[in-house]
């Protein structure tokens, strides 16, 4: 091969790659839905270790699974003009505070306006969920439906326990549910336990529970969200599991 030649293959290459890579460019950007998703996440979070991860040591810690947040699997940020308005949701209020509280700070009011902006307005989408009153109560319904805490106490598996393996929370979980839902940790400090933190069940557009697997598709799952510093959770492993009763800080 003369110098010549390689030197047009190379380059042949080169724009190759650049027309394929603009050419999945187009693709997605020519999308009718630039917040194309496919299924919805029940976020529920456990409060103490909320607490726990923001170093906040949570006086009287709510000792019941509540509500992070109803997240489509693929947007966030979908519409920076629609604002959250509390007064849109005044008659959900009972709930919302009991069921959707900002752990942390005694104000919730933050907490669900950054639910809205960044997943609300990606929900949205759907006519079901098309107002900040369907969104919110929608959310809260499912939640009562779901009924984890009850379930949870049904079959033996209570705060303060440290010597449960996740095989049996998961286990348990998916005979009562028949899916199974992402199980969260946060991982060991130096010689303890994971964590118990958030348990994600999905969602199928018309509400029905459905399995976690990861459907098929081009664009990138949404992050995990970062309002109580919780993005370094991880899947829980294979392995004993702590759920905490009160915080413990270690420092
Ligand atoms: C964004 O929200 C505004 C205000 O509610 C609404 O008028 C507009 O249609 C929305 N845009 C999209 C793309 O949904
Ligand atoms: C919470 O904060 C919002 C604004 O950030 C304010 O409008 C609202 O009145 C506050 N709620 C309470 C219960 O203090
Ligand atoms: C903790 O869970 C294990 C396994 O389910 C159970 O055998 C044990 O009795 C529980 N302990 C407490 C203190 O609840
Ligand atoms: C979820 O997956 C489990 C195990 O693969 C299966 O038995 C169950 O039927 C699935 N549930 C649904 C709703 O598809
Ligand atoms: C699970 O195990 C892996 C490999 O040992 C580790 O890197 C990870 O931090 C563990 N996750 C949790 C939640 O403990």
């Amino acid at each position: 091969m003369n110098p010549m030649t390689s030197c047009c293959l190379i380059v042949g290459c080169f724009w190759l790659a650049i027309f394929c890579g603009s050419s999945t460019c187009m693709l997605a950007y020519n999308d009718d839905h630039p917040h194309k998703w496919e299924m919805l996440y029940l976020v529920h979070q456990w409060p103490v270790t909320v607490c726990k991860m923001n170093d906040h040591d949570c006086k009287d810690p709510i000792l019941y699974w509540t509500i992070h947040g109803l997240w489509p699997d693929k947007a966030e940020d979908c519409n920076s003009t629609w604002h959250f308005d509390m007064s849109e949701i005044k008659d959900l209020m009972d709930d919302m505070n009991k069921y959707w509280p900002d752990v942390i700070h005694p104000n919730h009011t933050r907490f669900w306006k950054h639910e809205w902006d960044k997943h609300g307005t990606c929900a949205a989408s759907l006519e079901s969920l098309n107002s900040q009153k369907k969104y919110f109560g929608k959310a809260l319904d499912v939640y009562k439906k779901i009924d984890l805490n009850s379930y949870l106490l049904k079959i033996g598996i209570k705060p303060g326990n440290s010597s449960l393996q996740l095989a049996a929370i998961r286990d348990a979980l998916t005979s009562i549910y028949n899916v199974t839902p992402k199980i969260q940790c946060l991982a060991p400090e130096e010689g303890q336990l994971q964590t118990l933190a958030q348990i994600k069940f999905c969602l199928t557009k018309e509400f029905t529970l459905r399995n976690c697997t990861e459907p098929k598709s081009d664009s990138p799952p949404a992050h995990e969200d970062h309002f109580f510093k919780m993005e370094n959770l991880l899947n829980c492993n294979d392995t004993l599991v702590y759920y905490p009763s009160h915080v413990h800080l270690y420092k």
